[in-house]
């Protein structure tokens, strides 16, 4: 008879081991560009860190590196960031308060002939990173934090948060930000007409206005 050996459960990808002992800016950013946690890094062009001043007030969570990033190394630089950017001016919302980051930091796609499409991450590789996301947190201590998209809020707020219902609304969270979700950008970039991508600009600059206020009465 053929003796039964004990199945030994995989552990789960993370990124947990690739963190440095001491965190500052610097030693997060070099030892995440090295990071195999899961394994987004073996099509990815590169690791896409945070960048802004570090005590930032406020941060932007994103969800993952979208094709210009991937290419530059740095976050919102495409198509949604610069969106995001103008909306931030109509907001009146200093960049120089915003440390801006992503739930997932390497780029997720699918080739396409010669283009490379998003892909949503997993909610196993969202997990997977979230060690850099919550060293990111705790380095910069913001106020307010603010997810950009469903997959940021649930990384931040939980799978159950539903962004259709509470978009817009501070929640207290035990890092001791406030929490925000609003629409991601790229969904704007992706509303079905200019009417209805006019109207969702309005609403994001909306919600940034609310954050740069309340940045204004603290
Ligand atoms: N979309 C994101 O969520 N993050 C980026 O950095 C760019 C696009």
């Amino acid at each position: 008879m053929r003796a039964v050996g004990r199945v030994r459960a995989r552990p789960k990808p993370s990124a947990a081991r690739y963190l440095p002992a001491r965190q500052s800016y610097a030693s997060l950013r070099a030892a995440a560009a090295d990071c195999h946690g899961c394994d987004l890094y073996k099509h990815a062009t590169q690791t896409v860190f945070g960048e802004g001043k570090v005590r930032a007030p406020v941060m932007f969570v994103g969800e993952v590196p979208g094709d210009v990033e991937d290419l530059t190394g740095h976050v919102f630089v495409g198509p949604a960031g610069r969106l995001l950017r103008k909306a931030m001016e109509a907001a009146g919302l200093d960049a120089r308060d915003v440390y801006m980051t992503n739930a997932v930091k390497h780029f997720k796609f699918v080739e396409r002939g010669k283009r490379r499409i998003h892909q949503k991450p997993k909610r196993i590789e969202i997990q997977a990173c979230r060690p850099w996301l919550e060293a990111e947190i705790d380095l910069v201590k913001p106020h307010i934090v603010l997810a950009l998209g469903a997959v940021a809020a649930g990384a931040l707020l939980g799978p159950s948060f539903r962004l259709s219902h509470h978009r817009g609304e501070f929640v207290r969270s035990n890092t001791g930000a406030r929490i925000m979700a609003t629409m991601h950008p790229s969904a704007i970039l992706r509303a079905p007409d200019s009417a209805a991508r006019r109207k969702a600009t309005a609403r994001l600059v909306n919600d940034l206005r609310t954050i740069a206020r309340s940045l204004r009465q603290k």
